[in-house]
Formats: structure tokens, C-alpha cells, sequence
């Protein structure tokens, strides 16, 4: 049984997100999205509660992906489930230091788990939470950047009042 964490903020999820869970999907018997703590982002839009309920909406029906939170290390989750690999989306260079320094870290931490990395889809490469929240709270068009399933739960709950 090999399980695969895709960790992140998903303040929300994009469909950036969803396509590095569907590509990790295909590859591991388990998926678990796990909405993390990044210190570095302590002014979330969405409570946790409401970041775990955007991705059920958007993960439901997807066979043996399933969505958990934690508020303590990402290694120490894995070990805890069993789980071989840490999947993440990478986008362009900029990514690449930071995300090569925690796989680093991740490795040192958990030497059983393995950081995957599966380069964004070229129409994703720009898209991040952030830039759906700053168009979203501007009245801009998300549509193509979210699930269509949360997309109105999105807007409404970013549109500047
Ligand atoms: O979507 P993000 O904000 O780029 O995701 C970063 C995240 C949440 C995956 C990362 O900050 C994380 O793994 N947080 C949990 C704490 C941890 O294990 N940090 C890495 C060891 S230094």
C-alpha cells in the first residue's frame, strides 16, 4: 500500500492543487491532501475547517483521495500514516530553492519518505492562492483558476464588501 501526502496551505485550493492530486492519483494505491501550517503564511483567508471543506467538495468521488489536517510536522505525519512520499507542484524556478531546502529538511527529518516533484501544467504555471484571492477580492474572474464546484463559495466569501 503505498501512500502518498500532498501538504500545503490550500488557502484555497486551486486547480493547480487539483491537478498535482489527480496526477499523484494515478501513481499511489492512497492520497491524502493535508491541509498544513505554513508559518511563513500566518494571515489565512479561510479557517482550516474551511479549507478541509472546499477540498472535500472538490475531491468527492475521487477514488482513494481523501483529506485530513495537522498542525505539527509533515514528517512526523508521514510516519505516523504510513506513508512513503510527499508529493508537490512545482511551478517555475522560483519555487525551486525553497521547495529543494525542505525536501532537504523533510529527508533529514523522515528519511523513509521521499519528496516528489511534478512540474505545473503549463496553464497553471502562474496561478497560485494568492493571485485567486487578490482577483476574487477585487470582483475579477476566478473561473479559471478553481474547482467550478467551489467557485461561488470562493467569491462570495472574498469579495470585498
Ligand atoms: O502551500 P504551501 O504554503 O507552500 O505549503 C507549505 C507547507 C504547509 C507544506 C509547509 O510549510 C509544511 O510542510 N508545513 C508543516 C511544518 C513542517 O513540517 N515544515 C517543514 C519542516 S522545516
Amino acid at each position: 500500500m503505498r501512500i502518498a501526502v500532498c501538504p500545503g496551505s490550500f488557502d484555497p485550493i486551486t486547480l493547480g492543487h487539483l491537478d498535482i492530486i489527480r496526477r499523484a492519483a494515478k501513481i499511489f494505491d492512497e492520497v491524502i491532501v493535508l491541509v498544513s501550517i505554513n508559518p511563513a503564511k500566518n494571515n489565512c483567508s479561510f479557517t482550516t475547517e474551511e479549507r478541509i471543506h472546499l477540498i472535500e467538495k472538490t475531491i468527492a468521488g475521487m477514488d482513494h483521495v481523501r483529506v485530513d489536517s495537522t498542525d505539527g510536522l509533515l514528517a512526523d505525519y508521514l510516519r505516523e500514516k504510513g506513508a512513503c512520499a510527499i508529493v508537490k507542484g512545482l511551478r517555475a524556478v522560483s519555487d525551486f530553492e525553497y521547495e529543494f531546502q525542505m525536501s532537504l529538511a523533510n529527508k533529514h527529518l523522515n528519511p523513509e519518505a521521499e519528496t516528489i516533484f511534478f512540474t505545473a501544467a503549463a496553464e497553471n504555471m502562474y496561478l497560485s492562492s494568492s493571485i485567486v484571492k487578490q482577483i476574487a477580492s477585487f470582483g475579477g474572474d476566478i473561473s479559471e483558476f478553481v474547482p467550478a464546484c467551489i467557485l461561488d463559495e470562493i467569491k462570495s466569501r472574498l469579495l470585498r464588501k
